[in-house]
């Protein structure tokens, strides 16, 4: 949610910024700017849209050279998306960019403008802008940056030049931010993929520190007094925001899966660390997580359910610390987020903490908030995600839980059959489903017209329509509704119309024929249905059909998932939509 990158170093500012902000445009990309400081002057340059628009835009107006600058693309929060709306913003001594939201702009605008201040945009970012440049007047910079920062309430990841001297400065709050180390050359960035073209080497800034950055020089002061930060290395390869062959990074990040996940068994299933995956000693686990992840863990609800026995809850974590949660002392939460950095995630994980609850994180993000501060930590490894909406980092999501599902029914002498040898044939499977890219796409070409449609499934086939349906909405921009295939006779069927696609999924063989009756039922009033089954439930039928390779239907959602992706995909490419960047999302969503 907006990303932000910094340079300080040598004449090449102005290229760096603009790469890392092209990286950094899951994040969001309803308006970019650049702040470039030159000999006599800092340079503002800013553009609604995308990055390649600012690009356009300085190249015509401007040479735009200097040794350090700020950047930002944006994700719109407070204010519209529009040019004066962009950053950076620039007051009086201050010059910045911000990512979060500040949750007492208005008391604070109120103030300031009774002291004399003027404000071009209607956004909270040139507010701190202004109460930096205020605290300036009468304090050093360290002082300001302090009193600014007590006076702010809310999220902030800021990048910041004062007047036009050669430094940055950068000060974080439940917003990521992380500091590149180059040799006579250094970076502030949202991620570290901004600048892992440059530098490997990077330090944590943690939430008290104020870090100033000049060429060759980094110093963190916390308290007013300098601390030293680990150098860490980063293993992220350049190469890993490139999209390679494939025409969108969501395409290459789907056929990834077999690949990660057979990293994934080979680290978890046949190590000892899937010790971590056992959580017999709890009796009630609460699963929190926003969108996809959230999805994950409706996929982990069923089967911790089904098989390990232990009752579970999955929660939207934007709801979970607002309401009455029941907790025991054998409670677990388990928080699922890809980024680690998803505001409302962070929220819930810390919530839970303060009452005393054992925290789980399922994480992507090794360096993320929730990976540092959760109790115990699963890493899914499933590599850079660019792609905003999750395909690989979902299905490793889904795979964990399997894994939970399985190692803690084991130690429950609850099942007693071997499934490792299936487990590591499912790369091997899913090989072949997404081989069937022809299938895929026939499908999408008699579907993509359509505005509406439903999916529809019984138990954890539930779970799996809600990430097939959400998958579909995000990049194609067709209505889509996923329901509980029983429920939709009460209300819901009343959408139904001639020709409109409901994709049925049937994994679980109890329920086949009750789910196939309520798939009759939209067939009776003209709706088109798809059928995604099994080989072993697969059976005689008019409907489109996609057929995936059986097995235990403890690991059944991971072969019928991706399959559902490539139809999105696919969709969305016949209506011409932005795959990898779709309208009003980003990927990272590190506001509440
Ligand atoms: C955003 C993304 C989704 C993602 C969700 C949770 O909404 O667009 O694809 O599932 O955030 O993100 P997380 O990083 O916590 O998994």
């Amino acid at each position: 949610m907006c990303g932000i990158i910094g340079y300080i170093g040598e004449n090449k500012t102005k290229k760096i910024l603009i790469e890392g902000l092209k990286t950094l445009e899951y994040r969001g990309y309803d308006s970019a700017g650049i702040a470039i400081s030159n000999e006599s002057d800092i340079e503002i340059i800013k553009s609604v849209g995308k990055v390649l628009k600012l690009e356009q835009k300085i190249k015509e107006i401007s040479k735009l050279e200097g040794k350090f600058g700020i950047a930002h693309t944006r994700w719109a929060t407070n204010g519209q998306a529009n040019e004066a709306n962009a950053h950076p913003h620039q007051v009086g001594r201050v010059t910045l960019v911000h990512n979060g939201i500040i949750e007492n702009a208005d008391n604070l605008k109120c103030e300031l403008i009774k002291k004399g201040y003027h404000f071009k945009s209607t956004t909270d970012s040139e507010i701190i802008a202004a109460l930096l440049d205020y605290y300036l007047k009468e304090n050093d910079i360290l002082d300001a940056i302090d009193k600014t920062k007590k006076e702010l309430k809310g999220s902030y990841a800021l990048a910041i030049i004062i007047d036009n001297k050669e430094k940055l400065y950068a000060i974080r709050k439940d917003s990521p931010l992380i500091i590149g180390v180059g040799d006579n050359e250094n970076f502030i960035a949202s991620d570290i993929l901004a600048f892992i073209k440059y530098t490997n080497k990077y330090i944590l800034l943690k939430e008290n520190e104020t870090a100033i950055l000049e060429k060759d020089q980094i110093t963190i002061y916390k308290d007013k007094k300098i601390v030293n930060n680990k150098i860490e290395i980063s293993n992220i390869k350049n190469s890993s925001n490139e999209k390679g062959c494939y025409e969108h990074h969501m395409l290459k990040e789907i056929m990834e899966e077999p690949i990660v996940l057979e990293e994934l068994l080979d680290e978890y299933l046949n190590t000892n660390k899937n010790k971590k995956l056992d959580v017999s000693e709890y009796n009630k686990i609460d699963i929190v997580a926003c969108g996809s992840a959230m999805y994950a863990g409706m996929i982990g609800k069923y089967l911790i359910e089904e098989y390990a026995n232990i009752e579970v809850n999955c929660e939207v974590a934007s709801e979970y610390r607002y309401k009455k949660n029941f907790y025991n002392t054998k409670t677990l939460v388990i928080l699922v987020s890809q980024s680690g950095e998803t505001a409302d995630t962070i929220a819930a994980m810390r919530y839970a903490k303060t009452k005393g609850i054992k925290t789980l994180g399922i994480i992507n993000n090794p360096n993320s908030t929730i990976a540092r501060e959760c109790d115990e930590v699963i890493l899914t490894n499933a590599g850079v995600e660019i792609a905003v909406a999750t395909t690989k980092a979902y299905i490793l999501q889904s795979m964990i839980f399997s894994l939970i599902a399985y190692k803690t029914a084991k130690s429950k002498k609850l099942l007693t059959e071997d499934l490792e040898n299936q487990y590591n044939k499912i790369p091997e499977y899913l090989r072949i489903v997404l081989d069937k890219k022809e299938e895929y796409l026939n499908l999408a070409k008699k579907l993509y017209k359509n505005e509406t449609c439903f999916f529809i499934g019984r138990g954890i086939d539930y779970a799996i329509c809600l990430e097939g349906s959400l998958k579909l909405k995000e990049i194609s921009y067709i209505h889509s509704e996923a329901y509980q295939a029983g429920e939709l006779k009460h209300g819901t069927i009343s959408l139904i119309e001639k020709d409109m696609p409901v994709f049925c999924v049937i994994t679980t063989e109890n329920l086949k024929d009750k789910t196939i009756s309520n798939l009759k039922e939209t067939d009776a009033r003209g709706a088109k249905g798809i059928i995604i089954t099994t080989e072993k439930l697969d059976f005689e039928c008019e409907y489109d059909k996609i057929i995936v390779p059986t097995v235990s239907p403890i690991m059944e959602s991971i072969l019928v998932v991706p399959n559902l992706q490539l139809i999105a995909y696919y969709i969305a490419k016949l209506r011409d939509c932005d795959i990898d960047k779709p309208r009003n999302l980003a990927k990272s969503v590190t506001v509440e």
